[in-house]
């Protein structure tokens, strides 16, 4: 009997530890697809890299690097649902098309990918402070 009890305790602990490790390897990976990460996988994904770095310079558009910091949050993210109207009605929005001089395409963004969008900016900007 008492060595049948150590055989079933035996079990009980590997299930809870087979358990355990799964339940870590489901959170690492819902950390990982977090917003942030989504925000830069959209960012490859709808191509802003053909107009846009991040502290690389200016390319057709301006360098992104500091941007969650000289602009509004309400603003940017009014700006990657409709910068092609935007581009016409807002005062910044008009400086920067005298400068670039080409109106960012909509590229058709959803709310929530504009979210996740302004999470991943808003993340690289961290890193201006060193
Ligand atoms: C065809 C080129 C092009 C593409 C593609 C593009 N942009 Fe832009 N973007 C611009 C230009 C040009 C401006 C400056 C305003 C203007 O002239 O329309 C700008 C402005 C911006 C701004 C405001 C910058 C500031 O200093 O206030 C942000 C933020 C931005 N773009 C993000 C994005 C994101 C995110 C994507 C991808 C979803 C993207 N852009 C795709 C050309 C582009």
């Amino acid at each position: 009997m008492f060595h049948n009890y150590q055989v079933f305790k035996f079990f009980i602990l590997l299930i809870l530890f087979i358990a355990s490790s799964l339940i870590i390897s489901i959170s690492v990976n819902i950390a990982e697809a977090s917003d942030v990460k989504k925000g830069e996988e959209l960012f490859t994904q709808k191509g802003c890299g053909a107009c846009h770095t991040i502290g690389k310079g200016k390319l057709s558009g301006p360098d992104l690097l500091g941007v969650t910091q000289r602009r509004e949050e309400g603003w940017l993210k009014k700006w990657l649902k409709s910068p092609d109207t935007m581009v016409f009605t807002d005062p910044i929005a008009k400086e920067m098309l005298k400068e670039f001089m080409v109106p960012m395409p909509n590229v058709g963004l959803t709310d929530e990918q504009v979210n996740y969008l302004f999470e991943y900016l808003k993340n690289e900007d961290k890193k201006i402070k060193k």
